[in-house]
């Protein structure tokens, strides 16, 4: 009995055995135990910026706070994004909206606790999304204490902005700044302190002076704020005004007159070429000191804001393979090169895109803004009919879409008055000017229903007046509705995560001046076509007759704009290629498969 009983072990080791070195073999030759390597959050996710305090009020009192962004953490996941990024919540006496920070590791209180924040944080995890904090490191409120102190002169806090003496008085007994630079909201970049005797150096408002990266105390204060919300379990950051962090050291150095320009008033901004105040090399070495501390934690994200129309300069902040910067600085080209309407031709949207990826370096990932808090809604910029299209562009194309809040649903500017113009930079213009260089119009209230105040708040007023379309405009007409870009915006985030988009390649088979088109292939996967007409035109293409490459003879439509309602282009029709209707600014999304 034991014998057999011993036979039956020795058999059974022996057919585990044999199981084992069988499976062992197999994962050897086919690597099935190869560790799937998952990309980061933010290259697969769709990024969707939050103006908190036009998102929605949950403690109503006008103005947007975190417990109202956490009651609306499902309408983001039912959206399909996976990241929010955060304009800032810190405390802050509001001159530049948030811009100006009083104490960087607080939440103010119009936008809640640090409860609610945790609150949010925990909410937005447990769901599967990400949260990407604001990080303003140029500079602090005037009200914060460090500042309060270096006006005192009380080390360690005496340099930890840019002081300068006076280069003299002038006639009327005014101090003379040291030197001619200007402030990005216009006027001198320099403001005289009474109480220390010196001017200080300011990029943005007086009220937002700029703090000193050449004093190591100063990078170590923002390090140990940056882990102090990392230990807080934040996803990253969105680095505002990374440009301005440095300027030369020599303070007597005058910036040279931008002749090119064609700007004559010598407080405006681009008045001077900004060689001394602005990418200064050093910045650099802070990102990668900043990259170093983000890198002890796992999958969290660098964005940076450059804004610069020399492209090299923007694409240094990549870094490269051995030094690492930011995750991407953003592109703001779409923004930039397509200001209007009149800027918007085939050609030019395929320089654009071409502009970041033949330029960007190596094993770098690209992204796509087409607006933000500093800039004017799409549909009022480059015009409603184009909403879906350029939706399906973002987010087709191969990296990361960032999305500002309402674009999903074609939010337009809003038209506010002089008295009730809030933004500091309008301010700042006049009311003769305002119109053209405020940012209230694209800062309005979400646009949830139409209740009063578009649903943003049960409070009698919004802290900037909402859009009157919000009416027929807002989240849930756009649910109700049979088409609406609400409705593509959900189809295009799933869509992405297929394979062919978040993996194949890219190429233009048709580009002319009015029709724009990209196609997105990877072997064993769908292939997909989006066609754009930029022009404001019907128009009826024949593919083939532009296409560099081969096209099948016809495809099957996938997606379309809301403004589109023929019969022909019914998604799940198959339109033959050589007889393309679409109407003026339409996006189309064909599929190619189907003839393969
Ligand atoms: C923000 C602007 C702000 C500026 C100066 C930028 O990062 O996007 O809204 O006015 O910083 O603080």
């Amino acid at each position: 009995m034991d014998r057999k009983y011993f036979q039956i072990c020795l058999l059974a080791i022996v057919f585990v055995g044999t199981i084992i070195v069988i499976i062992v073999c197999f994962e050897a030759k086919y690597g099935i135990r190869e560790k799937v390597v998952e990309s980061p959050f933010w290259q697969t996710s769709v990024v969707y910026q939050v103006y908190p305090r036009s998102f929605y009020d949950g403690q109503p009192d006008e103005t947007g706070d975190i417990t109202g962004i956490t009651s609306k953490v499902d309408y983001l996941l039912e959206l399909g994004v996976g990241a929010v990024w955060l304009s800032p919540v810190y405390t802050s006496p509001m001159k530049d909206f948030g811009y100006d920070v009083a104490n960087f590791t607080e939440i103010d209180p119009i936008f809640g606790s640090m409860a609610d924040f945790d609150d949010l944080v925990t909410t937005l995890h447990r769901k599967g999304l990400k949260l990407v904090m604001d990080f303003v490191p140029n500079h602090s409120s005037d009200q914060h204490e460090w500042f309060q102190r270096s006006v005192r002169c009380e080390d360690p806090y005496t340099d930890f902005y840019i002081w300068a003496n006076s280069s003299g008085v002038d006639a009327n007994g005014t101090q003379i700044p040291p030197n001619n630079w200007l402030s990005v909201f216009r006027g001198s970049a320099w403001e005289w302190n009474d109480e220390r005797q010196q001017f200080y150096f300011h990029q943005f408002l007086p009220e937002q002076p700029d703090l000193n990266y050449r004093n190591h105390l100063v990078r170590e204060e923002m390090k140990r704020v940056l882990t102090m919300w990392l230990d807080r379990h934040v996803d990253g950051f969105r680095i505002h005004a990374l440009k301005f962090l440095f300027e030369i050291e020599d303070l007597s150095q005058n910036e040279p007159v931008a002749t090119h320009s064609g700007v004559q008033d010598p407080d405006d901004y681009d008045y001077l070429n900004h060689t001394y105040t602005v990418d200064q090399p050093e910045t650099l070495t802070v990102v990668r000191e900043w990259r170093q501390l983000l890198n002890q934690y796992p999958d969290r994200v660098m964005m940076v804001e450059v804004y610069n129309d020399d492209i090299d300069a923007v694409m240094k902040y990549y870094g490269n393979e051995t030094v690492p910067l930011a995750d991407f600085p953003f592109n703001f080209f779409l923004i930039d090169n397509l200001q209007s309407r009149g800027d918007l031709t085939g050609e030019s949207l395929r320089y654009t895109i071409d502009l970041w990826l033949d330029n960007m370096p190596e094993g770098k990932w690209p992204n796509w803004v087409t607006g933000n808090h500093d800039n004017g809604r799409v549909a009022s910029r480059l015009g409603r009919d184009l909403v879906d299209a350029l939706n399906m562009l973002t987010l087709l194309l191969p990296g990361t879409p960032v999305t500002y809040y309402g674009e999903e649903l074609g939010m337009e500017n809003t038209f506010i008055s002089w008295d009730e113009t809030k933004d500091p930079e309008g301010c700042r213009w006049g009311p003769d000017l305002y119109q053209e260089h405020s940012r209230d119009p694209e800062r309005t209230p979400m646009q949830w229903d139409n209740c009063t105040n578009a649903g943003f708040t049960t409070a009698n007023s919004t802290w900037l007046p909402v859009n009157p379309n919000y009416k027929v405009l807002n989240v849930k007409a756009q649910t109700q509705a049979e088409t609406s870009h609400l409705k593509i915006y959900k189809e295009l985030a799933v869509l992405r995560r297929a394979d062919t988009f978040s993996k194949g390649h890219i190429a233009f088979p048709v580009v002319t001046k009015e029709i724009f088109s990209f196609l997105r292939y990877l072997e064993g996967s769908e292939k997909y076509l989006l066609v754009i007409n930029t022009s404001e035109e019907e128009l009826e293409v024949n593919l083939h007759r532009h296409a560099n490459l081969p096209l099948p003879s016809s495809a099957v439509v996938v997606l379309r704009s809301v403004t589109d309602t023929s019969e022909k282009t019914h998604p799940g029709s198959e339109v033959p290629l050589d007889k393309v209707p679409l109407v003026g600014g339409e996006g189309l999304l064909l599929n190619l498969q189907a003839e393969d």
